[in-house]
């Protein structure tokens, strides 16, 4: 078996989301010190659930035999509105799912890491869902009222 884009496609994810969940938790850390607690917790909670994928995948490239390489870089500003991070991360958010549906052709020969880049796939959309249900919400309660929710 030839396992060459699988372990490509292992590593590429593992480098792009640690160090996009990374920016998760600093923003999270950066929402409770506003005193957004709830909205703080779920970008540190969401942090833990993008490094599990990341364990996922190293395990997928050990399990290959292959030992990964460790190449995590992000480089951001933090942004201190909400509000203007939804609509960031909206954006990312699609160019990411946008993406993964290209990459998952290139895995119909190993149906291991195609099934594991389907659910994290999924993962990913129902990020991309909740992105676009904050910003409708946001348009019908207002941001003040919305802000309050995430006291
Ligand atoms: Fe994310
Ligand atoms: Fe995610």
């Amino acid at each position: 078996m030839e396992f060459k884009a699988s372990l490509e496609i292992s590593q590429s994810i593992v480098n792009e989301l640690a160090g996009s969940a990374f920016v998760h938790k600093m923003q999270g850390q950066l929402f409770k010190s506003q005193g957004f607690e709830k909205l703080g917790q779920k970008y540190i909670d969401h942090y833990n659930e993008e490094m599990n994928w990341v364990e996922k995948y190293t395990d997928r490239m050990l399990d290959l035999g292959c030992v990964p390489q460790v190449n995590v870089k992000s480089e951001t500003t933090l942004i201190n509105d909400a509000v203007e991070y939804i609509k960031a991360d909206l954006v990312l958010q699609r160019e990411g799912v946008e993406s993964l549906y290209k990459i998952m052709p290139a895995l119909a020969a190993d149906p291991t890491t195609y099934d594991l880049t389907k659910a994290y796939l999924a993962d990913e959309e129902e990020d991309l869902y909740w992105d676009e249900e904050q910003l409708e919400l946001i348009a019908q309660i207002g941001k003040q009222n919305w802000l309050m929710k995430q006291m």
